[in-house]
């Protein structure tokens, strides 16, 4: 983080939103609620925001390309590199008292991380981020301790060294952010054959900041170029040193400044992308390419003074950027956590289940209520195939990652949806043992955000049993231990019981469970002749899941899928033509109602009717 102090010009905005919203918050625009009351709170934001644009003004300038609620995080992560970088430069101060500042700030920090608030307004502002978006600051503190060390002296023999170096100060920054827009549920998703693309942009643009600061590096007896870059031009380092445009550095400067333009234009490395974080890496990527032209324009005024793109070009960059990325966001809701209780320290992994006192699920956002079904008409177990995720997302020409992600709102609905109408069993087909079949993205995709909803724990608080069913072997181990970790925390819940179905596929279960039998009849334990299906249901891996009662399937599809075909044997189906993001619990209410009027028999003989249904048609 290589951030350079400015006058402050722009006047003050006290409009800075600090937005909470429920998990759940869904709808087309970014969800925005009751502010934070907390004055000295929004004071320390503010704060950040001013020293971000002074700072940095391209930075603030992305910033702005992001959804209003992440922005005061991103400004109290850069107000906070910011002050560090301050503390490190300051030239009348000797490089010892220098590095003592730093590191009694970053202790402090560490204790308000602790003990949850800070007197400090930046660390005030970066210890409400950390809590209120669960992000682990403690891989920052390699990038602290860098800011610490004096860079003076510091040289690189090649390339590799120079990445190193400047990776270890900034990429920890960068990856907060990267974290950033994973809590709120639009992560920066670099395809595995991409990653090499982004390892380069960041090297282009650690690039493009040396080249631009380079007057100031020298002034202050730096030069955080490689010897490799330096060598093919005999003389240029030592021009530099003595601060000498010649036409050795004229050169170099050419062949770096190309190089940096390479290596920032990426186009490939945010398809497929969400637009959101794609529009701020493709803007960034403008930005980068415009100071880069400012650099080649400056000549021999590069060793006097930073160049800079004019008002003009960087307006050219960003009026459209702006356009881009509001569209972008306004077609995707963000899921915004609330603030932390302070006293929470931000690596803590949160409040556990046991011992928490639960609480009701929140109302629908309309106020509207479930129906009274008689108790004989509920259906004990209701099952759900959520299809249509795909669709959703095609329809609105975004990725089709995009739906599975908007999906997890219409998740919480039907768990809102069964608490309150007073539903047992809930199951829903998350996965299926098919799923593999589709792109390893799309794969990733599902299975982050499973993870993410898992690390999230949005049900702790309810009386929810969580539990998962599905094969252990294919799935990451981290993601089985997850689901693991949510049954065991919540197995002494008694309101609804909520299975999740991930790799599960109906063939899959029933032959383990005929394979389980079999072993158990050829140790002794079962006469194969004497087995019923009751003594089958016993052996299934779940075998107090009752049978299902309503089948539901959203999405346009009359098939299922592989989807629990024992308990699922005589259950009513139900198909709606809406696509699952587009649910929500009034649709599980009206399955439930339209449940309620059919009629079961189970291979019987139908009830008498009270009326004949001939004459009824008369
Ligand atoms: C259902 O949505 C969710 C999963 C299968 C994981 P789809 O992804 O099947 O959506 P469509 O059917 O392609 O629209
Ligand atoms: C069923 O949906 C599986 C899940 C909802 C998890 P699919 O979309 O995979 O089913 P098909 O392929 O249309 O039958
Ligand atoms: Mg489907």
């Amino acid at each position: 983080m290589r951030t350079k102090p400015r006058p402050a010009s722009a006047p003050l905005d006290t409009s800075v939103p600090l937005d909470t919203a429920t998990p759940a918050s869904r709808g087309r625009a970014t969800p925005r609620a009751p502010k934070d009351q907390d004055p000295t709170l929004r004071a320390a934001y503010r704060l950040c925001r001013r020293t971000t644009r002074q700072h940095d003004p391209a930075i603030y300038a992305l910033i702005k390309l992001m959804p209003a609620t992440l922005r005061p995080a991103c400004w109290a992560l850069w107000a906070t590199a910011s002050v560090l970088d301050d503390l490190a430069d300051q030239p009348d101060v000797e490089p010892a008292r220098r590095a003592a500042r730093v590191e009694a700030w970053t202790g402090a920090l560490k204790h308000d991380l602790t003990v949850g608030t800070s007197a400090d307004p930046i660390r005030y502002a970066l210890v409400d981020t950390a809590g209120r978006w669960r992000l682990d600051l403690t891989s920052l503190r390699g990038a602290m301790a860098r800011t610490r060390d004096d860079a003076h002296g510091v040289r690189f023999p090649d390339w590799a060294a120079w990445r190193a170096w400047c990776g270890e100060g900034v990429v920890p920054w960068v990856d907060q952010v990267r974290h950033l827009f994973e809590r709120a549920g639009v992560p920066m998703t670099l395809r595995l054959d991409r990653q090499a693309d982004y390892e380069r942009f960041v090297d282009g643009a650690q690039l493009t900041d040396v080249l631009t600061d380079l007057s100031t590096d020298l002034a202050g007896g730096l030069l955080l170029l490689p010897r490799e870059a330096l060598e093919p031009f005999p003389g240029a380092e030592a021009d530099l040193v003595r601060g000498r445009w010649s036409p050795a550095v004229a050169a170099l400067v050419a062949e770096l400044t190309a190089l940096a333009r390479r290596q920032v234009t990426r186009p490939a490395m945010t398809r497929g992308m969400h637009p959101g974080p794609a529009t701020v890496l493709d803007t960034a990527a403008d930005l980068m390419r415009a100071q880069l032209d400012a650099v080649e324009a400056a000549g021999p005024t590069l060793l006097t003074r930073p160049p800079r793109p004019s008002v003009v070009t960087r307006a050219r960059v960003l009026v459209p950027a702006r356009l881009r990325s509001a569209l972008a966001w306004s077609l995707t809701p963000l899921t915004v956590p609330g603030p932390r209780p302070p006293g929470v320290g931000a690596s803590d992994p949160g409040p556990a289940a046991e011992g928490t006192r639960l609480r009701p699920p929140p109302p629908h956002p309309d106020g509207i209520r479930p129906p009274r079904i008689a108790a004989d008409q509920m259906p004990c177990h209701v099952a759900v195939i959520m299809d249509g995720n795909g669709r959703w997302a095609e329809r609105r020409g975004l990725p089709r990652h995009e739906g599975h992600r908007v999906g997890t709102a219409a998740v919480y609905e039907m768990v809102y949806g069964a608490l309150e109408i007073g539903l047992r069993h809930l199951t829903l087909y998350m996965f299926s043992t098919e799923n593999w079949k589709r792109d390893t993205e799309e794969i990733t995709t599902i299975l982050d955000t499973v993870r993410r909803e898992l690390d999230a724990g949005p049900f702790r608080d309810l009386n929810v049993r969580q539990r998962w069913s599905g094969r252990p072997d294919k799935l990451p181990q981290d993601l089985v231990d997850a689901l693991r970790r949510e049954e065991h925390r919540t197995r002494g819940h008694t309101g609804l019981t909520l299975t999740t179905c991930i790799d599960y596929g109906g063939r899959d279960e029933i032959t383990r469970t005929a394979a389980a039998l079999a072993q158990a009849a050829r140790e002794g334990e079962v006469d194969p002749h004497l087995l019923g299906e009751d003594d089958f249901a016993r052996h299934l891996p779940h075998p107090d899941m009752p049978d299902v009662d309503l089948l539901w399937r959203t999405g346009n599809e009359q098939r299922t899928s592989n989807f629990l075909p024992w308990h699922a044997a005589y259950a009513e189906l139900y198909f709606t033509p809406d696509y699952w993001p587009d649910s929500d619990r009034r649709d599980l209410w009206q399955a439930i109602t339209e449940y309620s009027r059919r009629q079961r028999r189970h291979g019987a003989v139908p009830a008498p009717l009270t009326r004949d249904p001939v004459s009824d048609n008369a």
